[in-house]
């Protein structure tokens, strides 16, 4: 299997570091924080990856991580052509290196504990469709959150920034999908932020009833704001005092 990485964006959150420097390098503990979900992929087997990241951040990353050798992986690298519009559109970017075959995408701003082995292996035992890995977290109102089928173990929907949450789980950006996602991604239309939206194309999943989830066990961050990617610093550093209230 392959893995993608999603390392656009305008990480204006982090602002005023982004203005210079990708979110994806600043530092997490020792490493860039792309660094984390390389070494979760590689871990599980997979050590094809591309990254896909903006124009103006290209040779900064390729300057860092350049073919893969040092971190014994094989890193390809695309371009996303708009800067920011949308987790979705980015993800459209890796269809040729992914052709027909199942996959899966990061976010490369989620740190995380879980070794991802088993939510692949359950993934690859699927027949078709997506999976998704949820967390439950306190501020649910800064993810993407579904509504649960407990007993069938699907997600029916999923609210994107939800005013009135339907779960206690955040959808993480960790996802598994087949060759239909490139389908769903150009059947979604930009939503009232303007975005192409990971939730939309998930949506379209839910709606046949073939988005199955997992549950994270260890710990995970979204290291988009100053608050949590300090968070996601202690982690790293193995900082058992943190207390899981950020999320
Ligand atoms: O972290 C989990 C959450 O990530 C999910 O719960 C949400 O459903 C999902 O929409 C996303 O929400 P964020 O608001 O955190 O997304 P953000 O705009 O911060 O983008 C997350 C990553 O996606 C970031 O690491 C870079 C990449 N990205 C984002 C955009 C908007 C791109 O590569 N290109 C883009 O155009």
């Amino acid at each position: 299997m392959k893995g993608v990485i999603l390392a656009g964006g305008t990480g204006s959150r982090l602002s005023p570091f982004t203005r210079v420097i990708n979110k994806h390098l600043l530092p997490v503990g020792p490493f860039p924080m792309i660094y984390w979900p390389i070494l979760r992929l590689r871990e599980a087997g997979i050590n094809e990856i591309l990254i896909i990241t903006n124009k103006r951040h290209i040779n900064s990353f390729i300057r860092i991580l350049g073919d893969g050798k040092e971190l014994n992986v094989k890193l390809f690298y695309e371009i996303q052509r708009k800067e920011g519009a949308g987790i979705a559109d980015s993800l459209l970017c890796a269809k040729n290196f992914i052709d027909e075959e199942n996959f899966i995408a990061i976010l490369g701003d989620n740190i995380f504990e879980d070794i991802l082995t088993p939510y692949v292996q359950a993934f690859l035992k699927q027949e078709k469709g997506a999976r998704v890995l949820l967390k439950k977290v306190k501020d649910l109102s800064r993810y993407g959150v579904p509504r649960l089928d407990d007993e069938k173990k699907r997600i029916k929907s999923i609210i994107e920034k939800p005013v009135h949450p339907p779960s206690s789980y955040c959808v993480t950006g960790i996802y598994l999908y087949d060759k239909r996602v490139f389908q769903f991604i150009n059947a979604i239309h930009p939503s009232t932020r303007n975005e192409f939206e990971i939730t939309d194309v998930n949506n379209l999943y839910a709606m046949e009833n073939e988005l199955h989830y997992d549950i994270l066990q260890g710990w995970w961050v979204d290291a988009g704001t100053h608050d949590s990617l300090y968070k996601a610093y202690q982690y790293v550093n193995g900082d058992k005092t943190v207390e899981d209230d950020l999320n």
